[in-house]
């Protein structure tokens, strides 16, 4: 095979800068699809995926081109997310490619991602090809663009390609240029096989389909596998590679990049990051694995149900196998039964893992309040002791705790000028430390600010945005653990407390996230037939206090002798919303009471 016709790349972009759209164009210029099969946005083709309008999974697609001087290339595109939560999928992507084409926006200019998936690709000597999208937009200032981009890397602006991903104006052009400049994968076709997976999927017929790149040797159809990590070996039953559909090739050689079948039914066994090899041949050493991502936000879920905890837990299993970072425990809580403790990288991620798993897998869960992870000194026994906590209702005891730390990232916030005001105030009330302002261009600034992880995972990117009218955005990098001054604020339903809407709070606004929580709750939970305080304490100390009054008669006594269908409705109405409630005690509470916190500002 020659090495010397294949480009592995990737598109690297701030999100909505145009990945999507370019990519959709590549697929439509390369012939790899037909205008008439071209669907918007053809890669993303999760439904949650189209509905968001976010690449949250990385896909690779196989084109062929053909340059001026009449040489044919194949060219892999990998495709990446671009959401602050999903960093670690990019750096995955990239580990696959020799090249990024580093796209931005030529009216929004660079933003935070811009940056931060740079980086991401520097570290892998990745060639870096900046290119500026969307000219044909009127308030396009490509030229002020480019000349952002020459002082952020060195690029003479007046070489930096101007295209228009959705009128296809310049695109032929940045293949060429790609071709030119992006290095051939290296690699010894004859060395033992080393495979990196960069990504799987789970198909109910077939197991596991793990989507590798091949860095050396090369893999037969038939051939027995071996994952470097735990050993197991399975068949290369099927490979091959991915145009609009799959399509079976009988060998993989070094450069190449495609899909695996295998009869991979425990899916725990081929993880993203493992290094595929061969049993007759195998490998020394792995190809060097991903940095291990940790979630950062963890919460409960429980199914509504209890008899629904295997299939929670069956559920978790598999959207882990294309998510190394999630992370889930089995728990249980005296007020919700048996469920799960969840990791995630941050809140959109935790809102897409609920979603997919109502959405794919048909279950009815509940979510408890997300919080960071703590860690808290205490004295047990005369004993200094660290404890880490990763829910509110495993804090210890008010009087034992002698210091609690939570973690701390640092945030490089990236806003047109007219909002600086603005964004500094947002930093501050969410307790920011400032850090340093630089200048990108002549309307554009960079703010860093340290701020506790706990202020930035809930709100702040929505908060954020509305104090620069959409123009600010964000990243940020965990820097470590500090000392603060945080309580647990407990929530007593009916003198008892309910632990899963208990929350850590800083004891400054404690008071207030009390009164608001107490309130938000009264206002949540369906009235019961007597009347029902909601309090607020820290330690033992009521802060706050709510009344739920009791509800005056049966919802349907009303429709007696009247309209039926009015009844039924009211009925199926009832029942909808219970399959949202979990109850605690004697009390239906329902999902929005947990996470009532996250509408308390
Ligand atoms: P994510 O996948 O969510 O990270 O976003 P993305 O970077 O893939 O952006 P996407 O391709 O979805 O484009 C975002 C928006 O910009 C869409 O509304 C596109 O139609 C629009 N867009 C993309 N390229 C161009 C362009 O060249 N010109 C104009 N006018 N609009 C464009």
């Amino acid at each position: 095979p020659d090495l010397s016709t294949i480009r592995n790349f990737c598109i690297i972009a701030h999100i909505d800068h145009g990945k999507s759209t370019l990519a959709d164009r590549l697929l439509e210029r390369t012939g790899t699809i037909t205008e008439r099969e071209m669907k918007e946005q053809t890669l993303d083709d999760m439904d949650l995926e189209r509905e968001r309008g976010i690449t949250i999974k990385s896909h690779a697609v196989r084109m062929a081109h053909t340059a001026p001087d009449g040489q044919e290339y194949t060219l892999n595109l990998i495709d990446t997310p671009g959401h602050v939560d999903f960093t670690y999928e990019v750096s995955r992507a990239l580990k696959a490619c020799e090249g990024a084409i580093l796209l931005v926006d030529a009216a929004q200019g660079i933003e935070a991602q811009t940056i931060s998936n740079l980086w991401l690709a520097l570290e892998q000597d990745l060639e870096i090809i900046p290119v500026i999208n969307k000219i044909d937009l009127p308030v396009a200032r490509p030229d002020e663009v480019a000349q952002a981009l020459e002082d952020l890397i060195g690029e003479p602006a007046e070489d930096i390609l101007q295209i228009s991903a959705k009128t296809g104006e310049g695109v032929d052009e940045m293949l060429d240029l790609m071709i030119d400049r992006v290095p051939p994968p290296s690699g010894d076709p004859d060395a033992p096989l080393r495979a990196l997976i960069f990504d799987s999927i789970y198909d109910s017929y077939r197991g596991s389909v793990v989507y590798a790149r091949v860095f050396d040797g090369t893999l037969e159809a038939g051939d027995t596998m071996e994952f470097m990590s735990n050993k197991k070996q399975y068949d290369a039953e099927e490979m091959g590679i991915l145009r609009m559909g799959r399509q079976k090739v009988d060998t993989f050689t070094a450069g190449d990049v495609g899909y695996i079948i295998g009869s991979i039914k425990d899916i725990q066994d081929a993880r993203v990051g493992d290094t595929i090899t061969t049993a007759h041949d195998p490998a020394e050493e792995p190809i060097p694995g991903f940095e291990e991502v940790k979630p950062m936000v963890f919460s409960g879920i429980y199914p509504t149900e209890t008899d629904d905890f295997e299939e929670l837990r069956g559920a978790l299993e598999k959207l882990q196998l294309n998510d190394a970072s999630l992370t889930y425990q089995a728990e249980s809580s005296s007020a919700l039964g048996y469920g799960f403790r969840v990791g995630f990288l941050g809140l959109l991620h935790m809102e897409i893992i609920q979603e997919r798993l109502e959405r794919e897998f048909d279950l009815d869960i509940i979510t408890t309040v997300p919080n960071v992870e703590y860690e808290v000194e205490v004295e047990e026994k005369g004993e200094p002791k660290t404890v880490t906590v990763d829910k509110p209702e495993d804090m210890p005891h008010y009087g034992d705790i002698e210091a609690v730390h939570e973690p701390y990232v640092k945030a490089d916030i990236i806003t047109p000028s007219d909002y600086i005001g603005n964004v500094i105030e947002l930093c501050e009330k969410r307790r920011g430390e400032y850090g340093s302002q630089r200048w990108l261009d002549g309307q554009t600034v960079k703010l860093e600010y340290e701020l506790p992880l706990a202020e930035i995972v809930f709100d702040f990117y929505d908060n954020l945005k509305s104090a620069s009218r959409g123009y600010a955005s964000f990243d940020y990098e965990l820097l470590e653990y500090r000392e603060s001054d945080l309580v647990k604020l407990t929530i007593l339903i009916d003198e008892k407390p309910a632990e899963p809407l208990s929350t850590i709070v800083h004891r400054d606004s404690a008071h207030e996230v009390g009164r608001k929580l107490a309130k938000k709750l009264k206002d949540v939970i369906p009235r019961q037939l007597y009347e029902v305080p909601v309090q607020a304490s820290i330690g033992s100390r009521i802060v706050a206090r709510e009344t739920i009054k009791a509800q005056r008669k049966d919802v349907t006594a009303k429709c007696y002798g009247g309209d039926v269908s009015r009844k039924k409705k009211l009925l199926e109405e009832q029942k909808e919303g219970k399959k949202r409630m979990k109850q605690m005690g004697e009390i239906d509470v329902p999902q929005e009471a947990f996470l009532a916190i996250l509408s308390v500002d």
